[in-house]
């Protein structure tokens, strides 16, 4: 990754302000770019939702709520809780994941939350059961696990056995029971086949098939009329560097033309992006304290590691990597440096998954002292880190606007 003088300036000076020279750095403005631009070109049926588990933090749904995102989805009182507090409205707001609580159904009822998103038949019987109890009818989508796969994609959720959704294959079996419950609404469906898709061809796949199911199970249900389809996320970012780009001009032009060919242009269609609009506005940023030889190969420690930033190793995808050259003085006349060589780079835990690559990196140039940056790092980065693991600092959280 090169990183333009800008950024080395910026970061350095953030390095000296920071106590533990751990940080991420974030720059504000991708993300409203980013929404802004998709709404310009999508057709106006698509929606654009933030999905806040990318990144919590109150700039990023501030940011989102201010760009214009039509709404934001949650998967814990907790997410909701802090977009309420960003902005964002119970009516912008959608309830996903598996495993829902009766407390926390009951809490997304009482606060009049828009759509909750069915994962089971039992969490339709649970959520039914409590609305009959609080005398009110919740609008739903029901999520299906798609019986496809979806190629290339970083992370896949379909396909195969899976916790999310009902199975494709049992789906239009069981809807009539979950239309029977007399204090559900049914909205539409939820289909999120797969994460991390850099070919726009891939995603528009899940989209022709969601479409094809919607038309199935409006065939067999006559009464029954999917007004929204919510399509996830997905949209890939290319970690690798492979000079691969998810192009959004094209996803909105052949989106378009699959909906004018299904004839759905009047359905409402909901897309929850995180990656897309978080990862390249960020930089993770540690400080290199130790390095040695063992059997061969270069040892490079640095001050902050998987606890501050787990998703490369979570992952098993390294991140880009610089290094901020900084000439600190010397500890001792012989210190070890690395120079043209492959590293392992890691940070001070005491367990071998602390690697900040999760394989063995190439770098130029690097001393004690030097700051590491990783990119693409705005995304997934901190609240997916144990950051409690050993009682290290936290890393700062730096934010610009450029
Ligand atoms: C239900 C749901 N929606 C949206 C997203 C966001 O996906 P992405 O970051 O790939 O856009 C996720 C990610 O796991 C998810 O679980």
């Amino acid at each position: 990754m090169i990183l333009d003088q800008n950024i080395i300036n910026i970061i350095s000076d953030f390095s000296s302000k920071s106590e533990h020279k751990n940080f991420y750095l974030y720059d504000m403005s991708v993300m409203g770019n980013k929404i802004k631009e998709l709404q310009k070109i999508l057709p106006e049926s698509v929606q654009i939702y933030y999905a806040m588990k990318a990144n919590p933090h109150k700039k990023f749904l501030e940011t989102a709520k201010n760009a214009g995102a039509k709404g934001i989805e949650i998967a814990s009182i907790g997410e909701a809780k802090a977009a309420v507090e960003a902005g964002f409205s119970p009516s912008q707001i959608v309830f996903t994941g598996p495993g829902k609580t009766e407390n926390e159904l009951r809490w997304g009822v009482e606060n009049k939350i828009q759509k909750i998103h069915i994962e089971s038949l039992v969490e339709a019987h649970r959520l039914n059961k409590i609305c009959k109890e609080l005398n009110h009818v919740q609008d739903i989508l029901i999520r299906v696990n798609p019986n496809f796969d979806i190629h290339g994609a970083q992370t896949k959720f379909s396909g195969d056995s899976c916790k999310f959704g009902i199975d494709q294959d049992v789906f239009l079996e069981v809807l009539p029971q979950i239309l029977n419950l007399k204090n559900l609404n049914f909205k539409g469906l939820h289909v999120y086949a797969a994460s991390g898709v850099l070919k726009v061809e891939d995603l528009l796949e899940n989209c022709r098939r969601v479409f094809t199911i919607t038309r199935e199970l409006e065939a067999k249900n006559p009464e029954t009329r999917c007004d929204i389809i919510d399509f996830g996320g997905g949209f890939g970012i290319d970690y690798l560097e492979t000079g691969a780009d998810f192009s959004i001009d094209l996803y909105a032009k052949e989106l378009k033309k699959l909906i004018d060919n299904f004839k759905f242009s009047d359905r409402e269609f909901i897309l929850e992006l995180g990656r897309y609009l978080t990862a390249d506005s960020g930089w993770y940023c540690t400080k290199i304290t130790d390095i040695k030889t063992s059997l061969g190969k270069k040892q490079v420690i640095c001050t902050g590691g998987a606890h501050h930033f787990r998703r490369p190793v979570a992952l098993n995808i390294n991140h880009p990597l610089s290094i901020i050259t900084q000439h600190e003085d010397k500890i001792f006349d012989g210190q070890e440096s690395v120079k043209d060589e492959m590293i392992f780079i890691g940070g001070p835990l005491c367990n071998g998954a602390d690697r900040l690559a999760p394989k063995d990196i190439y770098v130029e140039q690097a001393e004690i002292g030097d700051i590491v940056v990783l990119g693409l790092a705005g995304a997934y980065g901190l609240t997916m880190s144990h950051t409690k693991f050993l009682g290290h600092a936290e890393p700062d959280e730096f934010f610009i606007q450029s």
